[in-house]
């Protein structure tokens, strides 16, 4: 049993523990012995981060304690990409891997070990970067509130890429907002870059020096007490997060924190006592094991687009359109699953193909069919000393027919009205197997037990699956909201069925 209280002394908080076992003195020594700050890199400049300060969002210090305004905030929550900055955090390999993120949800504390780069660090010699050169030549900025955060993606798109195509400019852009210029401009300053000089903007910054530094950090855990309350981890594996888990169960889990930094931002729930997680390479790996894929918890929505395309092409499609690139390089599948909105995009897939959850705590694991998981609104079978670390799954089986389905007011960085899933097992023409699921139409994603009890064991055929659709329609009970009312989230579902069969008759089947 554990006794822990926390005690105020000098700012700093002091723990006292009564334990039995050893895991628990383990856990207090641990406790003890860890790093009391964080440490980054600020485009050249090494940074070390105490107490209150680490509770900062990026883009709030960068502005008001760096006076590096050069990084706007227009939304505070992910929408508009003015405050885009790159970012480089360590690999399994040890080595920095530099993504574009929001840095208006990005906290100072899930920053240890990394490489933020700013706008203003992209002059070299006071020579603009070929990007910000770009958006002159080609009037891409009016106001020029958007401009830096697009510069930024654009700067990366170069590092990255060979040969920009307008496509490529246009994916990358889908985080960036612009009310004034059009987008026109933009795109132009974007393929300009094929003229100019590749500056390796990475190429200036010792990027051996820092990964040396920050491969030896990495190997400590990370204790931060700031003002009050305030209390954070970064526990240096997972062993080490399920002792915190269990010993400090009001500890809020923070992966990407993509949801609980918009949450935080509104004033709806303050990130005042926190564990990170998304830097555990143990949970952050997709594998394939028998004819499946075991995808960790902590693995971003980025990494498992890359996979998703050659494995699952059905999800590939739904994750293209899932956010935008600064939001899919933050967020994770996990927080998808336990922030447990009905209109998570992951979840019709997870649910059609039968994805297993497996949650750890200091007593082992367990399984759970996610089919089973949630039990009402925000509500969901995981208790309070336990981590999701991994999501088993199966893929489509050889005569699957699979498809999935996102319908929203816009196509781009937008929040689902209605979501669905279909899996049909068909063998000479007849449905073996039938899973449907929808999301959006109840406080759950909810399975359409009556049009997959129906679809069993009938041919497969445009009548069958326009009467499977009026069916599913009828079992749901979605809300009217500003996204659409209840009539038209039905006529989505019914409809969708009739879109499942003249997409799976026109395309091969998924293998
Ligand atoms: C601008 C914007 C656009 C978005 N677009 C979409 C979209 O198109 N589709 C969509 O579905 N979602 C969207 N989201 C929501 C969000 O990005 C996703 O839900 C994302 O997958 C959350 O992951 P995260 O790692 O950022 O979660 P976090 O914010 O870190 O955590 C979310 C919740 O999960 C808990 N948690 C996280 N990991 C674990 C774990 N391993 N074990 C236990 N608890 C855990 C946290 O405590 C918290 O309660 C969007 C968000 C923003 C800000
Ligand atoms: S300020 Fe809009 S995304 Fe950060
Ligand atoms: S130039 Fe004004 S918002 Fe883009």
């Amino acid at each position: 049993m554990v006794n822990l209280c926390h005690l105020q002394s000098h700012s700093h908080l002091l723990f006292c523990f009564t334990f039995t076992g050893l895991a628990q003195k383990l856990l207090a020594y641990q406790l003890l012995t860890m790093r009391e700050k964080i440490v980054f890199f600020l485009n050249h400049e090494r940074v070390e981060i105490h107490g209150a300060e680490a509770f900062m969002p990026l883009s709030t210090w960068l502005r008001e304690r760096k006076a590096m305004t050069g990084t706007k905030v227009v939304c505070s929550e992910g929408d508009c990409g003015a405050c885009t900055v790159i970012l480089g955090w360590l690999n399994r390999e040890k080595k920095l891997e530099y993504r574009i993120i929001d840095s208006c949800i990005q906290f100072l504390f899930q920053l240890d070990c990394c490489h933020v780069i700013t706008v203003e660090g992209l002059t070299r010699n006071g020579n603009l970067h070929p990007a910000q050169q770009a958006m002159v030549e080609c009037f891409g900025s009016q106001c020029g509130y958007c401009t830096p955060g697009f510069v930024m993606a654009l700067a990366h798109l170069q590092e990255e890429a060979q040969g920009i195509t307008a496509a490529a400019i246009r994916e990358k852009l889908t985080g960036n907002l612009c009310r004034c210029t059009g987008y026109e401009a933009i795109v132009k300053a974007g393929l300009t870059l094929n003229e100019k000089p590749a500056t390796r903007f990475l190429a200036g910054f010792d990027r051996k020096a820092m990964e040396a530094e920050f491969g030896l950090l990495s190997q400590q855990s990370v204790k931060i007490s700031g003002a009050g309350e305030q209390l954070f981890f970064k526990p240096q594996n997972l062993g080490e997060a399920l002792k915190l888990r269990q010993a400090i169960p009001q500890l809020k889990i923070i992966a990407g924190g993509t949801d609980l930094g918009v949450q935080h931002n509104k004033g709806r729930s303050p990130l005042v006592q926190a564990m990170f997680i998304a830097h555990l390479h143990e949970i952050g790996d997709i594998k394939e094991v028998n004819g499946g894929l075991e995808i960790g918890a902590v693995t971003n929505w980025t990494d498992v687009l890359r996979v998703a395309e050659k494995k699952l092409p059905a999800l590939h499609e739904i994750l293209s359109i899932f956010a935008a690139a600064q939001i899919r390089n933050a967020a994770t599948i996990g927080g998808n699953i336990i922030n447990a909105s009905p209109i998570a995009d992951s979840l019709p897939c997870l649910f059609v193909l039968g994805a297993r959850l497996v949650l750890a705590s200091t007593a082992g694991e367990r399984e759970v069919d996610i089919n089973h998981f949630y039990t009402g609104y925000k509500k969901f079978d995981m208790q309070r000393d336990e981590l999701l670390t991994k999501i088993i799954l199966p893929l489509p089986a050889q005569d699957s027919l699979f498809r999935l389905y996102k319908v929203s007011k816009r196509r781009y960085l937008d929040i689902s009205t209605a979501t669905l899933g279909i899996n049909l097992r068909v063998s000479g023409g007849k449905i073996s197997e039938a899973h449907a699921a929808a999301g959006g139409v109840a406080a759950t994603v909810l399975r359409l037990r009556s049009a997959e009890k129906f679809l069993t064991g009938q041919n497969f055929s445009a009548e069958v699956l326009t009467e499977a659709g009026r069916i599913a329609a009828a079992e749901i009970q979605p809300l009217s909201d500003v996204r659409g009312s209840a009539d038209y989230r039905k006529s989505l579902i019914r409809n969708l069925f009739s879109k499942f069969y003249s997409e799976t008759t026109t395309m091969e089947r998924v293998g």
